[in-house]
């Protein structure tokens, strides 16, 4: 049977309403309401998730178990944006139907979720057939009302981004935003009239402070508003791609893919759906979109345009959070330096993961991610702070009172205060969505105990006093456990089984975490140390046995990390011509294809085993990002790579035809 629970202080719900006034994330101008509808991107499967992905994953998670835990009826959705160009030439280079490679990837993806313990509640795949025909429905009301309307369409294209751009937007003809390369498009196409919303939505987000966050990203809408809106391209011919939903009343076009998937944050809970109506009114609108700030612009700008032009009310805010990056660099598959969450969560489990992403990154900005500064964390906070705490306060209970928790007779310790301020701080800070913030409050009564510990030295107390030292801090533990519910999955259910509370876990609330919920009496059930110290030297070694097998030959070299190496901008090329140089035997003046629009002009020391007329044509390794330097005069933008072989020396090249301009990793 279930013990009743003591109760020192009546039970005051989180939800009690009281205004909220902010800084930081949350919006509520006023009260909270009583539904909380959070959604994540839908990310692009055209490649595995990394752990970028699963920052953002992650931090919505434990928005959305804190609020269930309060009470407030949440709906939690993620998903896959499955059209678009990206994805037709994914599954073409796998020689694999779109479909075929999306239900493969997509079965990855929720693995990977799963293994994180990712409470969604929907998971939508934009090739689901009722978002398909809600796209459709909503494109053709937006034609109907004249919002959309048939133009020509000349300019750019960047695949990666799925972005339109006009060739005044270009950064030194590439992609503003991701810096690669574009493609042109000459077509006749649908437009939407962002141009007549422009005005409306300015007034709006001045209206609505909370509306975009942090602030920094409001101002950038604000300033990029400001300059004038172009009228968006919403089509695509199907010539150029197949891979769409089609306009509903033109069949030679494709709805462009960032329309289809913008809309998923409505065809998800039913929008259009007799069927679902209720669900609808529920949950929309929104309570919080959060994305990565690269794609502010189609959630601040385009999404909500649409929304007005469907006579819908905006979401309540659009939170652009930072990057995680390696080296300076944001962590991308196109820059070749991701790191597998799934690999990440088997060598370390999935608490430790999802604690570091949170702690470490302060919620808004960009963030380096190391797996140093993981284990780091695991060992610190996690096996030194709170494995720590929970494996002596059990030991004590267990060899001073039987392994029953004492009675708190005695006067109060300070740690009831200490517990009350963690969990207000927790709680104001996940409200305002300052989720690093709010572990930071958690672990102030983590140190505390721990340092209560030591300063009452419960081994030489007797009686009463003894009894009230152990109760508070198992009582803290207690209350650690459900403070870290949104943020961890099994270990605060550890806690709590160890603390013989074992049922708790199942229906915990974020109301449990006052002061006196624990049972003088309850038994407690010692375990095996909540989160074991690694050794840095065994762990971070990228694979011991493989480098052991190396052998002899590898000691005494100066070895670089990855960083190191994704530093350099290595590039396939062709060399289009070559000539000597005037006064120079052993150099060549090579000019060189590596995909930009002009040839680079490298200057190669191979004039004694290249002759110039043997060089056109010939396939290279071209270091892009070197610095320039002149060298007799002429100016080298970059360095062929060579290797000394028995008969002299040799450029390095592919072994296959790449295209010019292909990264090397
Ligand atoms: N499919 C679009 C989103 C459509 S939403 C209607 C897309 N997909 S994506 O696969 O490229 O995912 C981008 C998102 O992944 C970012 O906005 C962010 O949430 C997350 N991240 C990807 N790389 C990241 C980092 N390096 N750091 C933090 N988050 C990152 O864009």
């Amino acid at each position: 049977m279930r013990p009743e629970r003591i109760r020192v202080v009546p039970r005051a719900s989180p939800l009690t309403a009281r205004p909220f006034f902010l800084q930081g994330g949350m919006i509520v101008d006023g009260e909270r309401s009583d539904t909380f509808y959070i959604t994540t991107p839908i990310y692009y499967p055209d490649n595995r998730l990394h752990i970028g992905h699963t920052y953002t994953t992650v931090a919505a998670d434990v928005l959305a178990r804190f609020n269930r835990m309060c009470g407030r009826d949440t709906f939690y959705l993620t998903g896959t944006d499955e059209h678009g160009q990206k994805i037709q030439q994914a599954a073409a280079a796998r020689g694999l139907s779109p479909q075929v490679f999306l239900d493969e990837m997509v079965e990855w993806i929720k693995t990977l979720w799963q293994q994180l313990g990712i409470s969604y509640d929907h998971f939508i795949r934009t090739t689901d057939e009722d978002h398909t025909v809600v796209v459709q429905a909503i494109f053709q009301e937006l034609y109907q009302s004249g919002d959309i309307y048939r133009s020509a369409y000349y300019g750019w294209y960047c695949t990666p981004c799925e972005s339109f751009w006009l060739e005044s937007k270009l950064v030194e003809g590439a992609c503003p935003d991701c810096g690669r390369d574009v493609s042109w498009v000459e077509e006749d196409a649908y437009f939407l009239r962002l141009s007549k919303y422009a005005d409306r939505l300015i007034a709006y987000i001045e209206a609505h402070p909370s509306f975009i966050q942090p602030e920094i990203r409001k101002n950038e809408m604000l300033s990029f508003l400001r300059q004038g809106l172009e009228d968006l391209c919403v089509s695509r011919r199907k010539e150029a791609l197949q891979w769409g939903i089609p306009v509903p009343f033109n069949s030679d076009y494709v709805i462009y893919v960032w329309f289809d998937a913008v809309c998923n944050y409505i065809t998800a809970i039913g929008y259009k759906d007799p069927e679902r109506a209720s669900m609808f009114a529920r949950y929309w609108p929104a309570e919080l979109h959060l994305i990565g700030k690269e794609i502010l612009r189609f959630h601040c700008i385009i999404w909500p345009i649409i929304l007005m032009a469907l006579d819908l009310p905006l979401p309540k805010q659009v939170f652009g959070h930072g990057w995680l990056t390696i080296g300076g660099e944001k962590i991308s598959k196109s820059r070749g330096n991701v790191v597998d969450p799934l690999v990440l969560a088997e060598k370390y489990g999935r608490d430790a993961i999802r604690y570091y992403l949170i702690r470490e990154i302060p919620f808004g900005a960009d963030g380096r991610y190391t797996e140093e500064a993981l284990v780091d964390r695991i060992n610190v906070d996690l096996a030194n702070d709170l494995g720590n705490l929970l494996s002596r306060v059990t030991a004590m209970i267990d060899r001073y009172d039987d392994g029953k928790i004492p009675a708190p007779t005695g006067p109060p310790t300070h740690l009831e205060g200490v517990a009350r301020a963690a969990r207000e701080k927790a709680e104001r800070a996940l409200d305002r969505y300052l989720l690093s913030d709010a572990l930071r409050g958690i672990w102030e009564l983590v140190a505390a105990a721990n340092k209560h510990i030591e300063d009452a030295a419960p081994w030489n107390l007797q009686g009463e006093a003894r009894d009230r030292v152990l109760y508070d801090l198992a009582e803290s533990l207690r209350i650690l456990a459900v403070l870290l519910s949104p943020f961890m999955v099994d270990a605060p259910r550890e806690i709590f089984r160890q603390l013989g509370l074992a049922e708790e876990a199942d229906a915990v609330q974020w109301e449990d975490a006052e002061w006196g919920g624990m049972l003088p009496g309850t038994m407690i059930d010692r375990g095996e140390p909540l989160f074991p110290r690694l050794d840095p030297d065994v762990v971070l070694q990228a694979n011991p046995d493989e480098i052991a097998e190396q052998g002899e030959e590898r000691k005494g070299m100066d070895m670089i990390d990855f960083e190191h190496f994704s530093a350099m901008d290595l590039r396939t090329g062709t060399v289009v011509s070559a000539e000597a140089i005037e006064g120079a035997d052993k150099l060549l003046k090579l000019l060189v294809d590596i995909g930009e629009d002009e040839p680079r002009q490298v200057v190669a020391g191979i004039a004694e085993a290249y002759s110039p007329q043997d060089l056109c044509g010939h396939p290279v390794i071209v270091v892009a990002n070197l610095k320039p330097a002149k060298l007799f005069g002429v100016e080298s933008q970059g360095m062929v790579l060579s290797a000394e072989g028995p008969e002299g020396l040799n450029l390095i090249a592919p072994v296959a035809d790449v295209t010019p301009g292909s990264k090397v990793k």
